[in-house]
C-alpha cells in the first residue's frame, strides 16, 4: 500500500471541515439545549448569567426554574410577558410596589425589599434572553 503524502489542498479540505464541524457543534450545543420542559436555553452574556443568579435566588421559588413557572406564579416564558407587553419597568414595578393578581390565579406577589436595582437590571436581562431564546420578541399592545 502507497502512503498518500498529504498536499496542501488536502490540508486545507481538512481544515475546512473541521472548522465547519466545530461551528455546527457549537451550533447545535447553544440553540438546541433545552430543560426537560422544553425551554431553549441560551448561552446568557455575563450580565445574563448575574441575573439567573438573582433569579434563582429571589424569584425561583414562585417564577420557577428557568422561569418556567410554579404553582405560585406565572412563567415569563410566555408571550403575555413579551417586552411590548411587559416593558422592563413592569419588572421594577413588580419588585419595588409587589403586583396584584390580575392575568392569572396565582394569587398577589408581594414586593421584594431586599432585590437591588443592579439585580433587577440583570433579571430583566436574563429574562430577556431567556425569551428570545425561545421566540418572544416585541409584538405592538
Ligand atoms: C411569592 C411568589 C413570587 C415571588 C417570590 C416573585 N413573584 Fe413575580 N409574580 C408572582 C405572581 C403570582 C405574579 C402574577 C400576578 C398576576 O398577574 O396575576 C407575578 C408577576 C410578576 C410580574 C408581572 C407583573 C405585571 O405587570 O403583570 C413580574 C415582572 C414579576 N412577577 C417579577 C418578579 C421578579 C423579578 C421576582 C424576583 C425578584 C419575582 N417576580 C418574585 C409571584 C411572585
Amino acid at each position: 500500500m502507497r502512503l498518500v503524502k498529504p498536499t496542501a489542498t488536502m490540508l486545507l479540505v481538512a481544515i475546512v471541515f473541521g472548522a465547519a464541524g466545530l461551528a455546527v457543534s457549537s451550533f447545535f450545543k447553544t440553540d438546541r439545549a433545552t430543560d426537560a420542559g422544553g425551554i431553549r436555553l441560551p448561552t446568557l452574556s455575563a450580565q445574563g448569567s448575574a441575573g439567573k443568579v438573582a433569579f434563582e435566588t429571589n424569584c425561583v421559588a414562585c417564577h420557577g426554574i428557568n422561569a418556567s413557572g410554579t404553582k405560585l406564579g406565572p412563567s415569563f416564558v410566555n408571550p403575555i410577558y413579551n417586552p411590548g407587553h411587559h416593558g422592563d419597568s413592569a419588572f421594577w414595578h413588580a419588585v419595588l410596589q409587589g403586583v396584584r393578581q390580575h392575568h392569572w390565579h396565582f394569587g398577589d406577589m408581594p414586593k421584594l425589599p431586599l432585590v437591588t436595582d443592579a439585580q433587577i437590571k440583570d433579571i430583566v436581562r436574563y429574562v430577556r434572553e431567556l425569551q428570545v431564546a425561545n421566540g418572544i420578541v416585541a409584538q405592538p399592545q
